[in-house]
């Protein structure tokens, strides 16, 4: 009698919480239509921005003229001079994985500005700020990069900008320079002497990677297209596999650790060509779903993780003033350079979105913004 009741609350509460999480989903799910910009005040000194009033496709992208903002004590005003894609772009502008919508905003994005890499010239600063002064020349990750402002926290995701890069190649580095680092320095422990395999060589992050395994004193081996070959050499691959000849999961070579932009073969597929005590560092995923998106692979490699010998370590990367820092030591001794693919301007933005898309970007897409 009692083990019935039991199970009727059982039942119950499980039907509650499918029902709470099919609702949820729904509710995530719903795009509402795009708000229309609020009036700006006649004579009001503006600047031009790319917003997304709302979730969608590239052609939701509005330029928009937007107030000078007044600086909070440790904020920093920087004029972009220039700023680059990522996957997370797009991501935002879709607003999937739909998971992404509890933080960003359920059915349309808190905040409209776009674009997250950049870099520029401090112009004013805030009067508590003590680690930037006006004509500093920084690159970093702000909210809205997308813009010929943004204004960031002083502490946080913004550095000097390496020295010896330009404008657009320093806003090229942030998001996908630092996830590389973070991947062989802090999740495979990369020492000379290893064999390392970067899975996606040829794109943003790949590209760095490669540059970076190889200033770590690894062999590089690069898997991409063939048409990208000569390019990752160029980068510093020691070994090229040409993903459309060969697949690197059948090859009889053991690495101490796979860097997988890509999550295009099964973990244990990749561990069958890990070392015993090797590493295996997932990204990213090129495959979307929009429930779980670039997420499903290292939520995997989490799982899977206490069955194996090998390391499976899932990586969300920081962005640090300090590895900021760091990166812009190797440019600086002439370790990393970025390559970049394609240049776009401000206005172009839906189209430099578009292109990235394409899943086939070599190195990174910038946008310059004219001065
Ligand atoms: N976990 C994190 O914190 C984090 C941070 C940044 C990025 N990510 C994720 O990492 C992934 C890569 O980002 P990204 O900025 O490097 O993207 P990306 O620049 O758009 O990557 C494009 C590159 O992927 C290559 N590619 C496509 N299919 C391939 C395959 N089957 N095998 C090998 N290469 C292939 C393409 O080369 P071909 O044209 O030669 O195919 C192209 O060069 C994305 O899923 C992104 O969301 C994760």
């Amino acid at each position: 009698m009692q083990q019935r009741l039991i199970l009727k609350i059982l039942a119950g509460l499980t039907a509650t919480v499918v029902i709470a999480v099919g609702a949820l989903a729904l509710m995530t799910r719903y795009n509402a239509p795009c708000e229309p910009a609020p009036p700006t005040a006649a004579g009001a000194s503006g600047f031009t921005a790319n917003l997304q009033r709302c979730y969608g496709d590239v052609d939701i992208v509005t330029l928009e003229t937007l107030p000078v903002p007044e600086l909070t004590p440790s904020e920093v005003l920087v004029r972009v001079h220039a700023a680059s894609v990522n996957p997370l772009d797009k991501h935002f502008l879709h607003g999937t994985p739909y998971l992404l919508r509890l933080a960003n905003g359920l059915n349309a994005p808190k905040s409209p500005r776009m674009g997250a890499d950049f870099a520029g010239t401090v112009e004013a600063v805030g009067t508590d700020v003590t680690l930037f002064a006006p004509g500093d020349e920084v690159y970093g990750v702000a909210n809205g990069a997308f813009a010929e402002y943004v204004v960031r926290n002083e502490t946080g995701g913004m550095a000097l900008k390496p020295a010896n890069l330009s404008f657009e190649q320093a806003a090229a580095m942030p998001v996908a320079a630092i996830t590389a680092l973070q991947a062989l320095r802090d999740k495979a422990n990369v020492q000379p002497g290893q064999h390392v395999l970067i899975n996606g060589a040829s794109g943003g992050v790949g590209s760095y990677a490669v540059q970076l395994a190889k200033a770590m004193g690894a062999t590089v081996t690069a898997v991409c297209s063939g048409r990208n070959a000569e390019l990752v050499r160029a980068l510093g691959a020691d070994h090229v596999i040409d993903y459309t000849q060969e697949d690197y999961t059948e090859g009889n070579t053991r690495y101490h650790a796979i860097v997988d932009m890509v999550g295009n073969r099964s973990i244990s597929a990749m561990l069958d060509v890990t070392e015993p005590d090797g590493v295996l560092v997932a990204v990213g995923n090129m495959k979307m779903n929009n429930w779980w998106g670039p997420l499903a692979r290292p939520l995997h490699a989490l799982v899977r993780s206490p069955f194996v010998s090998q390391s499976l370590e899932p990586l969300m990367a920081m962005t640090t003033a300090e590895d900021l820092t760091v990166l812009a030591g190797y440019a600086e001794r002439g370790e990393l350079e970025p390559f970049i693919d394609r240049r776009f301007t401000l206005t172009e933005v839906p189209d430099a979105i578009r292109y990235l898309e394409r899943g086939r970007t070599r190195g990174k897409i910038v946008v310059n913004v004219a001065q």
